[in-house]
């Protein structure tokens, strides 16, 4: 990779974490975006050099652009946009509606994410199979990973500010919760 890298960002989506890295050539106008180190985009030459350049990120295709704008004199400011929204109104906004849980099973990292609003359930880049059942104190979704039974309850925190609780427990141990 170059030395023209300008900006690297990182986005938690459910199928990944993607490293998004951008160089910018200030002379010829060159654009090239890297995605976790592979080429996904690239001009060598343009004459302008502010605007946006749209593309998308992970295995749902999620729609993301980066924006060059020209700040004091031959400076340039790039930020990056998801869904439309500045990546901390999405990261803020994914911290409100998945919950995920990182550990090692058999030795591998295993990072597990729940989508709230869906009960879609995503391991390893990978939406699960599960099956939903009623139980005494809320909710519970079960999938496997490998030969291990995994289960969500969804269980009511008893406070309205936290509503409700998410855990997922791994062969019946409670896994940690991560921020992204
Ligand atoms: C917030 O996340 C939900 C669930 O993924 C999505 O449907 C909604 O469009 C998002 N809102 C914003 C403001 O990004």
């Amino acid at each position: 990779m170059s030395g023209d890298i300008v900006a690297v960002w990182e986005v938690a989506l459910s199928d990944g974490v993607y490293r998004i890295e951008f160089e910018h050539g200030t002379t010829t106008g060159k654009r090239v975006i890297y995605i976790n180190g592979k080429e996904v985009f690239r001009k060598d030459w343009m004459f302008k050099l502010v605007g946006k350049e749209p593309f998308s990120v992970g295995s749902t295709e999620v729609k993301a652009a980066i924006s060059i704008e020209a700040v004091t004199g031959l400076s340039y400011e790039y930020t990056l946009e998801v869904n439309g929204k500045s990546l901390q109104t999405f990261r803020d906004n994914r911290s409100r509606t998945t919950k995920t849980w990182l550990m090692k099973l058999d030795g591998v990292d295993t990072r597990v994410v729940l989508e709230k609003d869906t009960m879609d359930v995503w391991c390893n880049g990978q939406k699960m199979e599960t099956m939903g059942e009623f139980a005494d104190d809320g909710t519970e979704t079960h999938f496997t990973v490998g030969d291990h039974d995994c289960c969500i309850k969804a269980i009511s925190s008893g406070k309205k500010r936290k509503g409700i609780v998410h855990v997922l427990l791994v062969d019946g141990t409670r896994a940690s919760a991560q921020a992204e």
